[in-house]
């Protein structure tokens, strides 16, 4: 049940990996699910559309019939969205299960054969509670079991993720029938996970762990951007820490890139999420602790684009910026808290005329970004429209503005003509790179003025003009 980021390419390396299993992808949303069973996809997943033309009319299907698919399954998968609540108790930090006990009282009002539920969404710890005593208003015919199998996948590199996991988690309850449930659900992995990275705990260490594991990646963004700030300051260089940090085996060499900011759809929901658990649990200090991550990560995306407009001699009333890249990481078109949105914000509000390129994000995707992050839409900020341009290439996106900011670190932009889009440019030409993907001593020497995230200004910058 969802169609969505993770229910669509699990679900589609399962039905891969297990041609003896049937595999039904199903959504309330028909135009998702039509679009599953075209070639136009409805998300973009390197190597996804190969793995599902595998599978689909074999043994994958994608079906808005819900009702008649959980009854004929042995196993349902809740894969929907739980978004963190804009109202109500707990609005701004917890997440929103609604969703997931949509689908349980589905589950409960049509199955008349006994079913696994497996919460696949990431929700907060000891929701298998509420999900099995919803699915217990109908265990007087049918008998259930809860477990937890959190989704570890990160977008861009989803079919890898999935086709050769770090680890595959399941929780269940430690009662003969919960041990049975998580063998059958091992079993499926089993056909390509090795066994040893299957690991089974109790429930509530399974839906608390995927919390967690998000909750650490973030702080390790978080930790390594406070340290670019500081590197700023004292012409340290953050590529050459992250480096030395990398070395020790016991801090690792992943994830320690500094950029504008983390975005994406967990993230800062499921940190905010454990926040609000702790403070519920009444642990304050713990909840400060983690809240910090991030603080820390709207410090940066502000970081930088303060940075921008002090640079461009605190005005950037009336310029034109090209914004490189919406999408909030490499190989995707997820826009979902993108950095890019809350810098186009910045920069909209200081009248500035925004020029965006992004390979794989529509122009009305970022307008319905704008609405959902910030409140910004076409109805409440006059000439929205016109101060936003998209583009087909960075080469049009540059051509004529005063500055090029890089927001996501597509491949792409590692290998552009900037001999080509300096001379398309207003002067002086400068460049913000949010993302670490610029040669800086190649466009300085083209002649751009470059600042990047965690390295020394340029020479010639306002602190001693050249
Ligand atoms: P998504 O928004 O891409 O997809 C969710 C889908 O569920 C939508 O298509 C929606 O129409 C459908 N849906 C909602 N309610 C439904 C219902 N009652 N019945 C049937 N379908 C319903 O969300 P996503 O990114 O796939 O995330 C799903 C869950 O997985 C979330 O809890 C998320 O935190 C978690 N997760 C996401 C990622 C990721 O990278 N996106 C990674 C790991 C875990
Ligand atoms: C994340 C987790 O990695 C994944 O395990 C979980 O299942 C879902 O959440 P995702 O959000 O898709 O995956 O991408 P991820 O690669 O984790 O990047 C998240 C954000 O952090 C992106 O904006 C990325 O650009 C940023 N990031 C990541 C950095 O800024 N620096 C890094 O070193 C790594």
């Amino acid at each position: 049940m969802g169609a969505g980021y993770v229910g669509g390419p699990t679900m589609a390396v399962i039905a891969q990996r297990c041609p003896h299993i049937r595999v039904c992808v199903v959504d309330i949303s028909q135009a998702q699910i039509d679009a599953w069973n075209t070639d136009d996809l409805p998300i973009y997943e390197p190597g996804l559309l190969e793995v599902v033309k595998e599978s689909r009319g074999r043994n994958l299907f994608f079906s808005t019939d819900i009702d008649a698919e959980i009854k004929r399954a042995d196993m349902v998968f809740i894969s929907v969205n739980t978004p963190t609540k804009t109202t109500g108790i707990g609005a701004g930090k917890a997440a929103n299960i609604k969703n997931c006990e949509l689908c349980a009282r589905k589950i409960a009002e049509v199955a008349d054969t006994p079913k696994v539920v497996v919460e696949k969404s990431t929700v907060p710890v000891r929701t298998a509670e509420a999900v099995r005593r919803v699915l217990a208003t109908n265990e007087g015919k049918v008998k259930f079991q809860v477990l937890s199998n959190p989704e570890f996948l990160a977008e861009g590199t989803a079919m890898p993720d999935l086709q050769d996991p770090s680890r595959v988690l399941i929780g269940g309850m430690q009662t003969p029938e919960g041990l049975a449930a998580i063998q059958e659900l091992v079993d499926v992995y089993a056909n390509w996970v090795p066994k040893d990275r299957i690991l089974a705990t109790n429930t509530w260490s399974s839906e608390l762990s995927k919390l967690v594991a998000n909750a650490f990646l973030a702080q390790r963004v978080s930790s390594i951007n406070s340290i670019s700030a500081l590197c700023e300051a004292t012409d340290a260089d953050i590529s050459e820490v992250s480096r030395a940090l990398g070395y020790d085996p016991r801090i690792g060499n992943k994830f320690l890139n500094s950029s504008v900011g983390f975005g994406g759809s967990c993230f800062q929901k499921d940190v905010l999420n454990l926040v609000y658990i702790c403070e519920s649990t009444g642990l304050p200090e713990v909840a400060e602790y983690w809240h910090q991550v991030i603080a820390m990560n709207d410090y940066q995306k502000s970081r930088f684009t303060q940075l921008m407009v002090r640079r461009m001699f605190n005005t950037v009333t009336g310029k034109r910026i090209a914004v490189l890249g919406f999408a909030f990481k490499k190989d995707t078109g997820d826009t979902r808290e993108t950095p890019a949105v809350f810098v186009c914000k910045a920069l909209l509000e200081e009248q500035a005329k925004v020029q965006v390129y992004d390979p794989q994000v529509k122009r009305s995707q970022m307008f319905v970004e704008f609405d959902y992050t910030c409140g910004v839409n076409k109805d409440n900020t006059p000439r929205l429209e016109e101060s936003i341009t998209t583009c087909e290439d960075a080469y049009s996106a540059a051509e004529g503005s005063h500055a090029l900011a890089i927001l996501t670190e597509w491949d792409e932009f590692k290998t552009l003509d900037y001999q080509r889009i300096y001379d398309s440019m207003a002067k002086p030409a400068f460049v913000f790179d949010g993302r670490g993907v610029v040669d800086i001593e190649a466009l300085r020497k083209i002649g751009f003025e470059v600042y990047c995230i965690g390295k020394s200004k340029p020479k010639y910058s306002l602190d001693s003009p050249k």
